[in-house]
């Protein structure tokens, strides 16, 4: 290969590496940057990886084929930190996917967000070795690069373990003051009033004592008390229409306090196809049910689905509110279509969850494109 060439090909090296540690250190910034962010970010990630092992091909297939069998302690070490990597990359590819909801929601494994988040940090901690250490043989200052390697491995290690069981915590404050978030124009709804029937995390969690909305993400603090999207959505609805309301309440086990846990019952729950049961919602008095839920691994929530079997919707519409982090309506309206085919199902507002605390005058909106 001619230098120019060689020039070019190590140019792109440095900055496919510096892209990656650029992009690793954006991707465990997850809480600031939101899902959606996150995941592109992690695909621009993995294709960086693709290019820097295709850089790198006649290198690592040498050292598979040598297999440990030349070179002293230092290369020895670079090897198996450099393999270490690669398989820790690759399981945290794996994971990524199993705990995507946007781009690949139907892959399911484990479900686990902590797995996920371990293995980043196993692969931020093998990244800082593996660069490390290839700065290390070119060094001609080696004792103060040793040092400085160590003190570097061991901090994102520490940092990352240590940050692990607190990365699903929201570090925002979402203080609501539950009566301006509510109120709005009333609506003349006239002839018989529709029933709003919601789902929320809030009232179906077993919620450890100190939760609040700055650890328990998705949730809001309306005016001190602990409040769901969909209570919140559900009440200005109300505030709205001056319709009845009904809560869909889990009678069974509740779902675990952690946000990451709750995601990975949900994954259980849906995978089975389960119906938790609920208490009953009675809703034949009525023609109409605006059904308030938030996207759940790109669905209803399966309680929903207890609801929506349990009883009888024919001849009925069914407007849908949903509240989801990016999904839109997912594939839920299919499903709820499914459920309850004698429904006519309708698909009216998915509001992002940021924008649930401000979404009373697009939720009076769309009521007023249905007033009969
Ligand atoms: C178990 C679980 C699964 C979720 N899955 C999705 C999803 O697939 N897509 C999405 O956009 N948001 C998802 N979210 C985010 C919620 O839809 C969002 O935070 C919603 O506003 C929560 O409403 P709530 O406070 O009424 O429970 C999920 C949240 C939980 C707890």
């Amino acid at each position: 290969m001619d230098t120019r060439r060689k020039m070019i090909k190590k140019g792109a090296g440095i900055v496919v590496d510096c892209l990656m540690a650029l992009l690793l250190l954006l991707q465990m910034l997850h809480v600031f940057t939101g899902n959606t962010v996150h995941e592109w970010l992690g695909i621009a990630f993995f294709l960086c990886l693709a290019v820097h092992l295709i850089l790198k091909r006649h290198w690592l297939a040498g050292m598979l084929k040598a297999r440990g069998r030349k070179g002293g302690f230092a290369v020895k070490l670079f090897e198996g930190a450099t393999l270490a990597l690669l398989l820790a990359a690759i399981a945290l590819m794996v994971s990524s996917m199993d705990v995507s909801r946007l781009l690949f929601p139907k892959v399911m494994l484990f479900g686990s967000a902590d797995l996920h988040r371990y293995l980043a940090t196993a692969v931020l901690t093998l990244s800082v070795l593996h660069g490390g250490l290839a700065l290390l043989r070119r060094s001609r200052k080696k004792k103060r690069m040793l040092l400085l390697l160590i003190a570097s491995v061991a901090l994102s290690a520490a940092l990352g373990l240590a940050l692990v069981p607190y990365m699903d915590r929201h570090y925002k404050r979402v203080e609501v003051g539950y009566e301006q978030a509510v109120s709005g124009e009333k609506l003349a709804w006239t002839g018989k009033k529709p029933l709003t029937v919601y789902f929320t995390r809030v009232g179906n969690t077993d919620f450890a004592p100190d939760v609040d909305a700055v650890s328990g993400a998705s949730l809001l603090l309306a005016d001190g008390r602990l409040m769901g999207s969909g209570e919140l959505l559900a009440d200005m609805v109300q505030d709205a229409v001056g319709c009845d309301t009904r809560a869909i309440v889990l009678t069974g086990e509740k779902y675990p306090s952690s946000y990451g846990d709750t995601v990975a019952v949900a994954q259980r729950e849906l995978r089975r196809d389960s119906r938790p049961a609920i208490e009953s919602v009675d809703v034949s008095e009525y023609d109409e049910i605006i059904l308030i839920y938030p996207l759940w691994w790109g669905t209803v929530p399966m309680p929903v689905a207890t609801f929506l079997e349990s009883g009888d919707f024919t001849g009925k519409t069914i407007y849908l509110i949903a509240s989801q982090g990016s999904s839109g309506f997912g594939a839920s309206t299919e499903a709820i279509r499914a459920l309850c085919p004698g429904a006519t199902v309708r698909e009216g507002i998915s509001v992002y969850c940021d924008d649930i605390p401000k979404a009373r005058d697009e939720i009076g909106r769309y009521l007023q494109s249905i007033l009969p």
